[in-house]
């Protein structure tokens, strides 16, 4: 049954020194099959690596002597001023790996002024990490935005009830991920571990007749699947800004904005849904032309180090999700972990741009790095 669940540090082990660090640890901290649905991807790997080697193959242009006696990593998104391009992605089920789960993450994200999605798949209600959220910020003084991602549910008034609910407890944006919601999941969650904020809701199955002509498309898991005009109801709905989580190609992305999309965030779900796809930093730059200079792009997926982030602030984003290193972090140091791993990615962007001479983010722009061989 392979070696026993560690219960995590509290306190940061001195070895820790980049988000590669946690990972490494945090393969003790959590039950092998939770440790597996955690760390997969979609059949072979393939985008998940190539997640990686894509920011791999970009090099920097170091640039010295830059005058960086005013430098700051601030930004602004949804006119709320930001103290980095950096935010939480929204991760599921995230007592899988700390009995805390999203609440310590809120807390950390509040100490450390870094925004959070909240995931439908929650496991501790919207309510109560928006609540620890609030009150971790009034202990510390400071405080960042909570944003809710969004799932379609079967019914628009199962959805609709969730932004309500995200609404009320002090969400600042809904985040409507598309990209996943047809796929496939093998893991059997265990005892414990639930989608509290679903609870009642029926869910659509995702078993078919073995005999049957088609394997997911007649289910109700395909039959429910939004389509675009799901993002125009949607739209009509609430007032907060709206990001569409999952886009990878330039005529999505028209479409979404044309359709009301504030934002959007340039995701493969970090490699898990469908194998073989492009990695966001790679359209990039082709989705940034095709959608007006004023509508945000954040990407995820592979994120894992501060020179990416100036890699891809370069290539046009306004700011950087980050995924799995929140588990990471979590299950080997709880809150502090969160905090720490936050911390780590904040200074290895300070530190990038300094090397490349770029005081602020404005600053940041292809010159830093060196032009693709043709
Ligand atoms: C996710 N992701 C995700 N996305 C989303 O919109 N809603 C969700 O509930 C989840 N849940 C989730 C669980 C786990 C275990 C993982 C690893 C990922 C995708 C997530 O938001 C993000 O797109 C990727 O994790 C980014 O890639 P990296 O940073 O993990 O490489």
């Amino acid at each position: 049954l392979g070696e026993p669940v560690q219960p995590a540090h509290q306190r940061i082990p001195a070895d820790i020194l980049s988000l590669a660090d946690y990972e490494r640890h945090a393969v003790h901290h959590v039950e092998q099959a939770a440790w597996a649905h955690v760390e997969s991807g979609a059949d072979q790997g393939i985008t998940l690596a190539h997640n990686r080697a894509a920011y791999d193959a970009l090099r920097l242009l170091p640039e010295p002597l830059a005058d960086l006696r005013e430098a700051h990593t601030r930004t602004t998104l949804f006119g709320r001023e930001l103290i980095s391009p950096l935010l939480l992605a929204p991760v599921a089920y995230q007592r899988l790996v700390h009995a805390d789960g999203e609440i310590a993450t809120a807390r950390a994200a509040m100490a450390m002024q870094i925004p959070m999605t909240i995931s439908t798949l929650a496991s501790h209600l919207i309510e109560d990490i928006a609540q620890a959220a609030r009150s971790a910020s009034r202990e510390l003084g400071r405080s960042a935005p909570l944003w809710f991602q969004l799932y379609s549910q079967p019914e628009r008034d199962t959805s609709l009830d969730l932004v309500r609910r995200a609404e009320a407890a002090g969400c600042e944006a809904v985040v409507w991920t598309v990209d996943a919601s047809i796929k496939r999941s093998r893991y059997p969650l265990p005892v414990g571990v639930d989608a509290v904020n679903l609870r009642g809701n029926a869910q659509p199955r995702q078993t078919s007749d073995l005999m049957s002509e088609n394997i997911l498309f007649g289910t109700p898991l395909a039959q429910q699947a939004p389509r675009w005009d799901e993002l125009a109801w949607l739209r009509e709905q609430t007032r907060l800004p709206l990001a569409v989580k999952g886009i990878l190609s330039p005529a999505a992305a028209v479409r979404a904005v044309d359709m009301g999309a504030d934002a959007l965030v340039l995701s493969n779900h970090g490699g898990r849904v469908l194998d073989g796809v492009v990695s966001p930093i790679e359209v990039l730059p082709a989705i940034r032309d095709a959608v007006p200079a004023h509508i945000p792009i954040i990407v995820d997926s592979g994120v894992r180090y501060g020179t990416d982030i100036v890699k891809a602030v370069a290539l046009g984003a306004s700011a950087v999700m980050i995924g799995r290193p929140q588990l990471h972090a979590l299950a080997t140091a709880g809150m502090l972990g969160v905090a720490h791993m936050l911390h780590m990615l904040r200074a290895e962007l300070e530190l990038a741009m300094a090397q490349t001479g770029c005081a602020t983010l404005a600053q940041i722009s292809p010159r830093v790095l060196q032009p693709h061989p043709r």
